[in-house]
């Protein structure tokens, strides 16, 4: 098998030393002021023999390896999938590459995950942490990375985080609802001590508790398998016929509410009204258009990623982890009328 070209071949074919080949090839000639024609040379001699440096042995050496570990809950979810396409764009545009994956909120595949990343050298990591892997995000962060929580944040941990206004957001959804007269509302979202899925249940309690009105509160099991999820929900919708109005804490659970209450027969608003957490394109589409809480996806994208790189291009900046918090839009549909 012919031998792979090193950069020591490529200096002495070209009568130059490895270190100013090295420096070319790795974007440094202007601040090591070699010259143009000389860049020029190597490039042209490196396309030439077909060169392609060892990222790894780059890492291993330069300690970087421009690439981002990015971990999501479920890249196949919209909500993840838009963000994680954004984060993608900005990064690459600024000379990282991005490896997905998703946690499943699963907290051993997590650790799992993280030494998949230590081992690929990555330069930092964003994550939409599961419970359970304070630790690990610790030690991330004892040792020098730069890491970013995003949609929820682990309070142990003393890293940036980008979330959105939840408690509010749930809260302004739950009094527009009491405003158009519904008072026996319902909130159907995952069990979870998340801090985003805590603040959707409290802003919901909240607003009904400041109008003297009595929550109604059903927790599903966490899981993508959608028949566990209606399930759950049409034997809790069988069951309180008293409801006129529900809420649905997220994306996922509102799309399986919805096909329950059409399956079921239900009138919307009619017979109930409606509001699900994330706004999906569709939901304009249906028979009665759905009042969504819609999350900013370019803002959290766009504040994740400059968070990280500002990390990752000020390794020495002693500036204490910030958590920023997003505000969302309310859009009023037929379904709340
Ligand atoms: O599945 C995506 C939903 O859960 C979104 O509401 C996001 O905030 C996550 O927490």
């Amino acid at each position: 098998m012919k031998k792979k070209l090193s950069i020591v071949d490529i200096a002495q074919s070209l009568n130059v030393s490895k270190t100013t080949v090295s420096f070319i090839l790795n974007g440094r000639a202007q601040e090591k002021r070699i010259s143009p024609e000389l860049v020029e040379r190597v490039l042209k001699y490196v396309e030439e023999v077909g060169y392609k440096p060892n990222s790894l042995a780059k890492s291993l050496r330069t300690g970087k390896s421009n690439i981002i570990g990015l971990m999501v809950e479920d890249i196949s979810n919209p909500f993840f999938a838009s963000i994680a396409r954004l984060i993608e764009d900005r990064a690459y545009k600024n000379g990282y590459k991005i490896i997905y994956c998703s946690t499943d909120n699963d907290t051993g595949k997590t650790k799992d995950l993280i030494n998949m990343f230590r081992d690929r050298h990555v330069d930092g990591y964003i994550i939409a942490p599961p419970e359970g892997i304070e630790d690990d995000l610790n030690s991330l962060i004892k040792d020098g990375m730069p890491v970013v929580m995003f949609d929820r944040h682990l309070p142990q941990v003393n890293a940036d985080y980008v979330e959105i206004d939840n408690l509010f957001s749930t809260y302004n959804a739950t009094l527009h609802l009491i405003d158009k007269g519904y008072k026996n509302i319902a909130f159907i979202t995952f069990a979870s001590r998340q801090t985003q899925m805590v603040a959707r249940v409290q802003g919901y309690k909240d607003a009904l508790a400041s109008k003297g009105l009595t929550p109604v509160i059903k927790e599903i099991v966490f899981n993508q398998d959608e028949d566990l999820i209606i399930g759950p929900i049409e034997s809790f919708l069988k069951e309180h016929t008293g409801l006129d109005a529900v809420f649905f804490g997220t994306n996922h659970v509102g799309a399986c509410g919805l096909k329950v209450i059409s399956s079921l027969g239900i009138k919307v608003p009619e017979d109930l009204a409606v509001i699900s957490f994330d706004d999906y394109d569709v939901f304009k589409l249906y028979k009665t258009p759905v009042t969504a809480i819609a999350q900013p996806i370019i803002d959290i994208a766009d504040n994740v990623i400059t968070v990280l790189l500002n990390k990752l291009n000020n390794p020495l900046s002693a500036n204490k982890p910030q958590g920023v918090i997003l505000k969302t839009e309310l859009r009023i549909r037929d379904s709340s009328k």
